[in-house]
């Protein structure tokens, strides 16, 4: 494991604010952050880049818009937002995790791409995010949502702090309804995903994988919630064969 540590600068730039309810989770997000792409790349095949993709176009974010990228780790969905904002818009990365801001940072300082200078990166807490009412035209949140606490209370922030008419485009898992999906995403994990962490000296930091998808809300569960903290409409979408989902609700 050691010879996967990536050497991280000793100094980043990103702002602090204190982590209110920092768990284990946080911990577990800080040791995978070395090989955090690397792994997802490899489990994907690539595709998780679609998926973001989608992802950022769902979110309807636009030349010279602020947006927020929720628990943004090493900042895959931050950095395609920050394309779609340009130079007049501007991006923050919000996570818990000082080591998955520490290598977004260094992706950042890394890339030719300009652009790239309209990203902050903030340490904080999703559930309890340090921004004014109505202030971000976007909101992404890729993978971020299974992993929170309190997944009422992230979706109660994330309505505080968006404009009305804006909307919020949420990736993860999907907690599938149908037996056979929900089956072969099991058998994925198991065969696939958890066999590979393995290989990396991550497999207790993968093995959560399957319980946090068992644990979280199916398509319509995540729809009520959304309508049921005020969105004025909430649509999940399910992506590649039902495997992944997106959740877009419009303030
Ligand atoms: C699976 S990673 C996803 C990273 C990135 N969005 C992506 O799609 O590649 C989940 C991220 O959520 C962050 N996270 C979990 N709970 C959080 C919370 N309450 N506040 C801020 N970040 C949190 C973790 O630190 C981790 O970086």
């Amino acid at each position: 494991m050691a010879s996967l540590q990536l050497s991280l600068p000793s100094t980043y730039r990103f702002r602090h604010r204190p982590v209110r309810c920092a768990d284990e989770r946080q911990t577990l997000f800080n040791r995978i952050a070395p090989v955090y792409d690397n792994l997802n790349d490899l489990l994907s095949l690539g595709q998780h880049r679609v998926w973001k993709r989608m992802a950022v176009s769902w979110s309807g974010a636009k030349m010279g818009d602020q947006v927020l990228d929720l628990c943004c780790g090493s900042g895959d969905l931050s950095f395609l937002l920050s394309e779609k904002v340009g130079s007049n818009g501007k991006v923050t990365g919000l996570d818990f995790s000082q080591e998955q801001l520490s290598v977004a940072s260094l992706r950042q300082n890394m890339s030719l791409k300009t652009c790239y200078k309209n990203i902050d990166w903030v340490e904080g807490d999703a559930l309890d995010l340090p921004f004014p009412d109505g202030y971000f035209d976007a909101i992404t949140m890729g993978y971020g949502l299974r992993n929170v606490v309190d997944k009422y209370r992230a979706m109660q922030e994330m309505f505080r702090v968006l404009k009305p008419g804006s909307r919020i485009s949420v990736l993860d898992f999907n907690k599938s309804t149908q037996p056979f999906t929900a089956s072969t995403q099991e058998w994925m994990i198991d065969n696939v995903v958890v066999p590979v962490a393995t290989s990396y000296g991550l497999a207790k930091e993968y093995e959560y994988l399957k319980s946090s998808i068992r644990e979280f809300l199916t398509g319509k569960e995540l729809e009520k919630v959304a309508l049921q903290v005020g969105f004025s409409s909430a649509r999940h979408y399910e992506i590649s064969g039902g495997i992944m989902g997106n959740l877009v609700a419009k303030r």
